[in-house]
């Protein structure tokens, strides 16, 4: 088994996600063999179940459930949270939960609004989720409508005068003053950071009798969750990028142009690989290889000079410039960076270079808007279903993760620190190489 620590430091190393499937199937943290004892069944309270290995809960499916538990958690509340970045499909997975919890086993849901401070801050910002409320709209309607936080860092709520240790006791303290037997967090790699710290499932010296019932969702347009083949809000966010590239190529064959398109991807280029070459981009630049402006200065050129008269590139916003630095911008009163402005930087770069006029575009936050198709619709209410059903089985403290259309249980702490990069050997970077479009090297 291949261990590996893929943090965003990691990224240069390139550690790609052929790495992280094989540890897959082997997590560290889980007990190693069949002889494993079966997790500790609890009925209505709080309880920590012991993690099967996900061979293990792939086989026990196959064998037809043999290892259901003949007791399950019921009745009781559980908590929704949505934190950081928002996608399409964010109303669509709640309301699968709301359905499938209310609907199936009689439980109330509460929903946290505006993300972690929901629960900390005092007063609680909650709402009681119904059928009724999350109504056949939830499922059609993009953003989220219980608000989420991008800005609850640990870090800037410790700067505020708040410890760590007074976060996690008010996260708890609203965890039991809501009643909750367990709270379901969707988010990305950020929000499962903070989720392990402030419930304490990813430090080594953590007190399990403190620890909340934690579900977690993974939802990211950059799909950059590690051991998930998709996170919510992917596809869709494919979608809405490929048709506006779809646009800017017409636009740029009239008047003979070349469009550099900058999309969203923190640290990781999923979005402009898929979407590049479904859009049929001439140039695809992400962070995880590394290119030359003058080589592809020379391939537009050739592709201006012997083919075409206008070509797209498409640039992944984490990528550097051709000196090597990150383009960030600051944002807010407390100055938090974001990547911005590479695309910009590329086109001037190959104004000099190319005999033709050099434009660019940054897609931005449209990548997030907008309702979800039907992929996150589908992967919603798998999810949402799954983790019902996962609290029913009382097993917590696992990031729900899609292998393969099946959904298995990731231990939280394994999954964070970490990020599933584009894998230089995968089948998309082939295609692309293959298609003549010039990736880097
Ligand atoms: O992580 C998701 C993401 O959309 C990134 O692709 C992007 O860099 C970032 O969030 C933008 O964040 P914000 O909405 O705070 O500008």
């Amino acid at each position: 088994m291949l261990l590996i620590n893929a943090s965003k430091s990691d990224l240069k190393n390139e550690v790609f996600p052929s790495q992280i499937r094989e540890r897959i199937d082997e997590p560290t943290n889980f007990p190693p063999s069949d002889t494993s004892p079966a997790p500790e069944r609890v009925v209505g309270s709080r309880h920590v179940a012991q993690a099967k290995s996900c061979t293990q809960q792939r086989t026990a499916r196959a064998e037809h459930r043999t290892d259901e538990p003949t007791t399950f958690l019921e009745p009781g509340i559980i908590g929704v949270l949505v934190s950081g970045g928002d996608c399409a499909g964010l109303n669509a997975l709640v309301r699968a939960i709301v359905l499938h919890a209310v609907k199936s086993y009689n439980w109330r849901v509460i929903g946290i609004k505006r993300g972690f401070p929901g629960i900390w801050s005092r007063p609680m910002q909650t709402m009681d989720l119904t059928p009724e409320v999350c109504n056949n709209l939830w499922q059609t309607s993009g953003g989220i409508f219980l608000g989420s936080n991008k800005n609850a860092s640990l870090s800037k709520a410790a700067g505020d005068g708040k410890a760590l240790a007074d976060l996690q006791e008010a996260f708890v303290a609203g965890y039991n003053a809501l009643g909750l037997d367990a709270l379901i967090v969707v988010g990305g790699d950020g929000s499962f950071a903070q989720l392990a710290e402030i419930s304490d499932y990813g430090s080594p010296a953590s007190q399990p009798e403190r620890r909340p019932n934690i579900i977690a969702i993974p939802k990211t347009i950059d799909n950059d969750v590690p051991y998930t083949d998709l996170a919510i809000g992917h596809e869709t966010a494919l979608d809405v990028i490929v048709e506006a590239i779809d646009k800017l190529q017409t636009t740029a064959e009239s008047h003979d142009r070349v469009i550099v398109v900058e999309v969203m991807g923190k640290d990781a280029g999923h979005i402009a690989l898929k979407s590049g070459i479904a859009a049929g981009a001439d140039a695809i630049l992400i962070p995880e290889i590394p290119y030359d402006i003058e080589a592809l200065a020379a391939h537009i050129k050739a592709i201006l000079q012997n083919w075409k008269k206008y070509a797209i590139v498409v640039v992944a916003e984490s990528v550097k410039t051709p000196q090597g630095e990150a383009k960030v911008r600051t944002i807010g009163a407390d100055e938090q960076t974001r990547y911005y402005g590479v695309g910009e930087h590329i086109a001037f770069c190959l104004k000099s270079r190319l005999p033709a006029e050099v434009r660019s575009v940054t897609l931005g936050h449209v990548q997030r808007g907008g309702g979800p198709r039907a992929g996150d619709r589908l992967l919603a209410a798998k999810l949402g279903v799954a983790a019902v059903d996962f609290i029913r089985r009382g097993e917590f403290g696992r990031v729900l993760c899609t292998v393969n259309g099946e959904i298995i249980g990731v231990a939280l702490g394994d999954v964070v620190g970490k990020t599933k990069i584009v894998e230089k050997e995968s089948e998309l970077v082939r295609a692309a190489v293959a298609l003549g479009i010039y990736i880097g090297a």
